[in-house]
């Protein structure tokens, strides 16, 4: 629990990209936190860690069992490969710390579902860096399903799409320490975002799938830079077409490259009374008075959506409030995309198996 003082005392696992780039400075523009000790497998990145950012008297750890061992060290951000996240989440969770883990979850629905059971045991807080939520936009869309201004929603896009965007750091392209390619990286993003959107159109069913690796030979112009094709080891486009309870239907459409015009992130909702266009703003669109009408909204304030989604773990953490990223929910979007694979190696349609 925060110290009587009212401070949150963080511990930061895995000093690569997404910790320096997103949660450290998500931190750093908060008044009641103090990052209190580092660790990475990289013992430099956990010196720097803590020489760069660290509060007075902060350590830096080789091995997240050591950090974890702390009793005064309240909440952690898990920002390791994909493959490390349940392990050290539900270690962390044990020793009772709050957790906010990078996405995806986890690489398998029983690794995901086993953090959830953690988080719930222990009393604890889990949530996961799903940023784009915390959009004015996707909150205004959001409300506008919830107060049925969309009505039922029963078709929807989730698109992901890059035309050469392949991550070259790190270990993206290995399929054991992140469990795929562009699906488990950026689709889980918009997968995430749009089942929240849709609202409640209950468990996933089945899901048909299809996942391609035609470019990963053929390096040329790549945004972060050439990428060695004999370390490609996962997809380079997947496109997946999911059912729910409800009847609903999704369909998934991501890529790091692919032959098409542009980069494009965001989602389709289409609903019984309006639909929606959620990408650089949001659009939507129904019917008035016989005529076909198009709202645009202002897309409002442009702060970064990493410092608003660590600003609100940090009040979870104090408020004991359940986060808007709630586990269940990114526990549901690893079953889909899990699904999603399946379908794609069997070559058949899958049903999604419902671990919890
Ligand atoms: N939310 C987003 O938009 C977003 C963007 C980029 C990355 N990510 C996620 O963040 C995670 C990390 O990605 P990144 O780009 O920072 O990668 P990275 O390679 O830059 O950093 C990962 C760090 O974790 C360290 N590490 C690996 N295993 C460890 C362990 N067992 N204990 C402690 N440290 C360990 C590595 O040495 C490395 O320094 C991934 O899950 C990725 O999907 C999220």
């Amino acid at each position: 629990m925060p110290s009587a003082s009212g401070r949150v005392r963080v511990g930061i696992i895995g000093v690569g990209g997404i910790a320096r780039g997103a949660h450290i400075p998500g931190y750093k523009q908060l008044h009641d936190v103090d990052l209190v000790a580092f660790c990475d497998i990289i013992p430099e990145r956990a010196r720097q860690g803590v020489e760069e950012f660290g509060a007075p008297g902060a350590k830096a750890y080789e091995d997240y069992h050591d950090l974890l061992a702390r009793d005064d060290i309240d909440a952690v951000s898990v920002c390791t490969p994909n493959a490390a996240h349940a392990q050290i989440t539900i270690a962390a969770l044990n020793a009772g710390k709050d957790v906010i883990c990078e996405k995806p979850m986890a690489t398998s629905p029983a690794d995901a579902w086993a953090m959830v059971r953690a988080a719930q045991a222990n009393q604890r807080i889990l949530t996961v860096g799903y940023q784009h939520r915390f959009s004015d936009d996707a909150a205004l869309l959001k409300e506008m399903v919830d107060d049925g201004t969309v009505g039922e929603v029963y078709y929807a896009r989730a698109i992901a799409l890059r035309r050469r965007g392949v991550p070259t750091w790190g270990v993206f392209l290995d399929k054991e320490k992140q469990g795929g390619g562009p699906l488990i990286d950026i689709g889980t993003h918009t997968v995430d975002r749009t089942l929240w959107l849709m609202g409640d159109i209950g468990k996933p069913t089945w899901v048909l799938a299809q996942t391609f690796r035609k470019l990963a030979d053929h390096p040329g112009y790549n945004l972060w830079g050439r990428w060695d094709p004999a370390k490609f080891q996962v997809e380079d486009a997947g496109f997946g077409f999911v059912r729910f309870e409800s009847g609903a239907v999704l369909s998934v459409e991501t890529s790091w490259a692919l032959n098409i015009k542009e980069d494009l992130f965001g989602t389709v909702l289409a609903g019984s009374k309006a639909g929606a266009e959620l990408f650089d703003g949001l659009r939507v669109y129904s019917e008035e008075r016989g005529r076909l009408v198009d709202k645009s909204f202002n897309p409002g304030r442009s702060e970064s959506l990493y410092h608003r989604e660590i600003a609100h773990f940090i009040d979870r953490v104090k408020s004991r409030k359940a986060p808007l990223v709630k586990p269940e929910e990114a526990a549901t979007v690893v079953e889909v995309l899990d699904a999603i694979y399946q379908s794609a190696a069997s070559g058949r349609p899958e049903t999604v198996k419902t671990v919890q």
